[in-house]
């Protein structure tokens, strides 16, 4: 397909005799553009034939409901006024599809497109940002995230500079120091050998709690995710506080108390970076997490239940006892600090200035963008229905449906995307890739807490696809 696209051609003043002056831009024009296949693993990895991808909802947790504008609960596909709408500007949840999918079970009358949970690449070490088949990825520490684009490039010699507006999706994270730590003695030779004994030692965490109920606004989209940690940060302690029979007054900073990997479920957690439950000691207290994210699947689907993910994240561990961290010596003494944290996903339309000398080979792309994107037109669909029965589609809309009654609007740079029954499991939802989000938090927090058996990445090529 060929695309035009808006580009200024760069050249290069080159006067007679001097070296290479520098880069003139000529005026803006039009310019036909050229899609540029991606080389790199993750393309390889990309399901061909994407004309056939089939998009789908199902309703309901356990018994299947009929889904918003839906025919009857057995039937997946999506009303065409919904796609119209969230079809409207191409940039929402139908601008993104599962990389690697199949189609669904006819049996189970679910006719959708499946993702499949591999790891293509890793891209943990990157900290630039760059073209890859289908997205932008930023990997920069301050503003991390990924936008939609199918790449295409204009065609010139001289290589050419332009803007387009992409979709972007931003994980936002803050953590609250939970002022408690683990401290081990290091006593195993087998480096990959789970800690057996530790002490939670108490910093203010326990001795200095709060006896006041932490608040969370309730003020739409404007959420406060230190409000979130904070609270997640409070109860998580109470409750091992509660679980170690201790009290404020009988704690004191410094005090120690002993575990051991008999006596919790996590001791193969440590020694490494982490991700806990909240109540990590006790198990009991899945409720916490509903406490810190601020809803349950019975609250309502609605633009204002914006997903949240809380839980405990176990820092690297640091070598306490003055000797050489790289160095695993028998004997020697380890801390790891325990932060609060609570994460949801932000959506915005950026503006990405791209430049290239190139009209075919993306590793030569230039990228930046502006961080703070243009007012546009969110909406969100307007059920009756609960969390845990519906995924609700999102996206930037056309301004026509600014007072739709099947729609929750709001007119703002960024969107928190809203909870939905994907939010109850942290899995990937069939048929509905705009949820892919939630699936990619459920696999920080389950990679990080599982010894083995990692679904995000691994060297048997049974996750890794670029293996294999
Ligand atoms: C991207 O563009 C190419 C060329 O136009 C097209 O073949 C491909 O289907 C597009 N990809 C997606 C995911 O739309
Ligand atoms: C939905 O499918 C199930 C299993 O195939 C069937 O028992 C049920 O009658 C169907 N419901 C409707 C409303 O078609
Ligand atoms: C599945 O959905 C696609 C797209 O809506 C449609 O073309 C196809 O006929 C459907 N298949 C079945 C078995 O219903
Ligand atoms: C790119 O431009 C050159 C020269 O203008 C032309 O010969 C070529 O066909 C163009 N390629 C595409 C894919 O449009
Ligand atoms: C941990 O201590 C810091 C500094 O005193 C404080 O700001 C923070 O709220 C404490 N965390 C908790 C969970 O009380
Ligand atoms: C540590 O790694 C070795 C070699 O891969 C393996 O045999 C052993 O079972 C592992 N131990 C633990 C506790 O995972
Ligand atoms: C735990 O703390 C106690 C008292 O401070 C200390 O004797 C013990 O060695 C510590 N255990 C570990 C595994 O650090
Ligand atoms: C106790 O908590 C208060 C309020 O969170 C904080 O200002 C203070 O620094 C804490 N003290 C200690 C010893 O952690
Ligand atoms: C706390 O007290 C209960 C009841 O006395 C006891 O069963 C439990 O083992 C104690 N827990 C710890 C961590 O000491
Ligand atoms: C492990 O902790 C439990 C509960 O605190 C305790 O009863 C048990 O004796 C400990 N086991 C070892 C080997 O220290
Ligand atoms: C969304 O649902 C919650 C209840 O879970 C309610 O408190 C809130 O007011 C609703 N938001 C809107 C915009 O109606
Ligand atoms: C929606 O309602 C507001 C307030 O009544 C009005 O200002 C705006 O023009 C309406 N938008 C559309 C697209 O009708």
């Amino acid at each position: 397909m060929i695309t035009t696209i808006l580009a200024a051609v760069a050249g290069v003043l080159l006067p007679l005799g001097l070296s290479e002056g520098p880069f003139v831009l000529s005026n803006f024009r039009p310019l036909d553009a050229q899609y540029v296949p991606d080389t790199s693993p993750l393309a390889a990895a990309t399901t061909p034939n994407r004309g056939s991808y089939v998009y789908g909802r199902i309703c309901g947790t356990f018994d299947l409901m009929t889904c918003p504008g839906g025919i009857d609960p057995n039937n997946t596909a999506i009303p065409p006024s919904i796609v119209g709408i969230f079809n409207s500007i191409p940039h929402g949840s139908f601008s993104m599809q599962y990389r690697q999918f199949f189609q669904g079970d006819p049996a189970r009358v679910r006719n959708f497109s499946q993702s499949m949970e591999r790891a293509a690449q890793t891209f943990i070490l990157c900290k630039d940002s760059f073209a890859v088949d289908g997205l932008i990825v930023d990997m920069s520490s301050g503003h991390p995230g990924v936008g939609f684009w199918n790449q295409t490039l204009p065609n010139v010699t001289n290589g050419a500079t332009w803007t387009q507006d992409i979709l972007w999706l931003e994980p936002v994270t803050e953590c609250v120091n939970t002022n408690l730590t683990f401290d081990y003695i290091l006593d195993s030779y087998i480096p990959n050998a789970s800690v057996e004994h530790y002490n939670l030692t108490d910093h203010g965490g326990f001795s200095n709690l709060t006896r006041v109920q932490p608040i969370l606004n309730r003020d739409g989209q404007h959420i406060d995710l230190i409000q979130h940690a904070y609270k997640g940060a409070v109860w998580s302690n109470l409750y091992a506080l509660l679980y170690l029979n201790g009290t404020r007054e009988s704690s004191f900073v410094g005090a120690t108390y002993p575990l051991n990997s008999s006596s919790s479920l996590f001791s193969d957690s440590l020694g490494k970076v982490s991700f806990l439950s909240l109540s990590y000691l006790n198990t009991s207290g899945s409720d916490i997490e509903v406490t810190c994210e601020g809803y349950g699947g019975q609250d309502t689907a609605n633009v204002t239940n914006v997903h949240v993910n809380c839980g405990i994240f176990l820092r690297p561990p640091l070598r306490t006892d003055g000797g050489d961290p790289r160095l695993s010596d028998l004997g020697s003494k380890w801390s790891q600090n325990t932060y609060s944290c609570s994460s949801a996903t932000h959506a915005s339309i950026q503006r990405v200035t791209f430049s290239t000398n190139s009209s075919s080979d993306l590793q030569s792309l230039q990228i930046t963008r502006t961080l703070s994107g243009p007012d546009v037109l969110w909406a969100t669909e307007k059920t009756d229905m609960k969390i845990a029965d519906v995924d609700l589609f999102w996206g930037w809309v056309d301004d026509q449906y600014e007072n739709n009654t099947s729609l929750w609007t709001v007119r703002a740079p960024s969107f928190y995307l809203p909870a939905g029954g994907t939010s109850m499991w942290g899995t990937f939802p069939e048929g509905y890739p705009a949820g892919a989000h939630v699936g990619a938090w459920g696999t920080i927090c389950k990679s990080l807490s599982l010894s083995q058996g990692d679904t995000a990445a691994d060297y048997s090529g049974r996750t890794d696809f670029a293996i294999l």
